[in-house]
């Protein structure tokens, strides 16, 4: 298909559009969208796990973002942005203390920015929202958008990641000024595995046993196109979405790996999953429920930035979009046919399924979850720290309805915090409705939800931040190694779109 193509059917995307109100019950901010077309019975399609890159050379990567037609629902086409054609993208798999490049090549019909969430990375290669990187050929309009000028090149940029970081569960997407929630949901995600020898040297289930899986949830139009109500379906020009749908855009099919909830069987033992929200707006609560038996407990050994210090066991768990939880689940605890449904107990009909696993063969597991698992050391905040609050809140963006920080929506060159290396600062996040707050370059630390200490899914090292509605959380932050300029946002990516978004300078 080719690239004016992939244009024209998001053009055809809005006719028949069908809401349904997303209430309150269902733990998310946004506006859930009907396909309209008849979708499949969950648990047919066999779960997809992403193929790893391989490097074009030693530490050099290639990837090609470009236009694809995929199946998703069974015997229908839908026109992605991939990375590679593919979604979600390659993983990509890297090495602590090991420096990649990876070159983007950029083949599609618009601009792009790749950000890698969760990465230590200079401000330059960091996916700052106005270095676009604009179509092979395209020689354009090189001024930005509205004038505001980033480092904008044509057809390819490389981002060099020095892997300076713990082991994690990482991911790359878009990140362009404006235009981050359509490039997403139109297929721009992908892991990024950081890997490294201490976690090496645990015995946790690897191979076929770990698993990533990207959570997204998406509808389709009658032509099986993903339908976001984007107000400029060529994505290029005017920002935003339908006023239905500024809250967030949420779909009726929960996607696994890109598969409308898939089925995977797997042994009779302990996996390693390491899971995703890649949703724009949705939130989950996961739990593996198991026919005539009681639910299966999940071991949390991981957050945003690795492993945390001690596995904690959790009956149910949630993320909100931009999050990650590296989870064990024991199989093995189950008779060989067993099926353990992971449902989504925020969601309501189609959205409360998610994934199953048939448990179809015994085998032998030599695997452990120690109950040392890593040294998390707590960020110490000393008693004369710089305390920074940041409101998220509905407001007033150049004359329409939007989001703001501080009342202020995003201006790429006022910072709202200059922060120096290698000091704690107390960052404050207060709330309205939910959002979902992600700081770039460093992890932080959760030290408090209003009075008392942090949630269940707070541990480690976090770069995003489930803040309910009107709630106050206090993280202690610290930046490290590279100075520059760099975003803190509301990873409800509609949000983010419309403005919710703040730049930080480390000085
Ligand atoms: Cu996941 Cu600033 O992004
Ligand atoms: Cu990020
Ligand atoms: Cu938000």
């Amino acid at each position: 298909m080719g690239r004016r193509a992939f244009l024209g059917l998001l053009g055809g995307a809005a006719a028949g559009a069908a809401l349904a109100g997303c209430g309150p019950a269902s733990g998310s901010t946004g506006e859930q969208i009907a396909s309209a077309r008849p979708l499949p019975p969950p648990y047919r399609v066999p779960l997809p796990v992403p193929p790893v890159a391989r490097p074009v050379a030693p530490d050099r990567y290639l990837i090609t973002q470009r236009v694809a037609e995929l199946e998703i629902l069974p015997g229908v086409r839908t026109p992605v942005l991939g990375y590679d054609g593919i979604f979600p993208g390659p993983t990509v798999e890297t090495r602590r203390g090991r420096p990649v490049v990876v070159r983007h090549r950029n083949e599609l019909p618009v601009p792009t920015v790749v950000h890698l969430h969760g990465g230590h990375t200079a401000p330059e290669h960091d996916g700052w929202p106005l270095d676009l990187v604009l179509p092979v050929g395209d020689t354009s309009d090189r001024s930005g958008h509205h004038g505001m000028a980033g480092d904008v090149v044509a057809g390819e940029r490389d981002h060099r990641y020095e892997g300076d970081q713990r082991a994690a569960t990482l991911w790359y997407h878009d990140h362009r000024m404006d235009f981050t929630g359509p490039a997403v949901h139109h297929g721009l995600a992908g892991f990024h595995l950081v890997r490294d020898d201490e976690e090496d040297a645990l015995p946790l289930p690897r191979g076929d046993r770990e698993l990533p899986l990207m959570l997204c949830d998406r509808s389709f139009t009658a032509d099986g196109a993903f339908d976001y109500p984007s107000l400029d379906r060529s994505l290029r020009t005017v920002p935003g979405v339908e006023a239905h749908a500024m809250e967030g855009v949420l779909g009726d099919v929960v996607l696994v790996n890109g598969a409308p909830w898939p089925v995977h069987d797997v042994d009779a033992a302990r996996y390693r999953l390491r899971v995703l929200n890649a949703s724009g707006a949705r939130r989950y609560r996961l739990v593996c429920t198991v026919a005539g038996g009681p639910d299966l407990p999940v071991t949390q050994i991981g957050s945003d930035g690795g492993l945390l210090a001690a596995p904690v066991e959790h009956a149910a768990v949630e993320l909100a979009p931009g999050e990650r939880l590296d989870l064990v689940v024991d199989f093995g605890v189950l008779p060989v046919g067993t099926e353990v449904t992971v449902r989504n107990a925020l969601g309501s009909g189609t959205t409360s399924d998610v994934l199953r696993f048939r448990v179809v063969r015994a085998a032998r597991d030599d695997t452990a979850v120690p109950p040392v698992l890593s040294v998390v050391e707590p960020l110490v905040v000393p008693v004369d720290a710089t305390r920074r609050t940041f409101t998220f809140a509905r407001g007033p963006v150049g004359g329409h309805r939007g989001w703001t920080i501080n009342g202020r929506p995003f201006e790429p060159d006022v910072p709202q915090a200059r922060t120096p290396l290698g000091e704690v600062e107390v960052w404050r996040f207060v709330t309205d409705v939910h959002h979902p707050v992600h700081v770039h370059l460093d992890p932080f630390q959760v030290l408090h939800r209003g009075t008392g200490g942090p949630g269940p899914f707070d541990g480690g090292w976090k770069d995003t931040v489930d803040v309910r509605p009107a709630e106050v959380v206090d993280v202690a932050v610290r930046f490290t190694d590279h100075r520059g300029r760099y975003v803190l946002h509301c990873h409800n990516l509609e949000h983010e779109d419309m403005a919710m978004m703040a730049t930080v300078h480390t000085v």
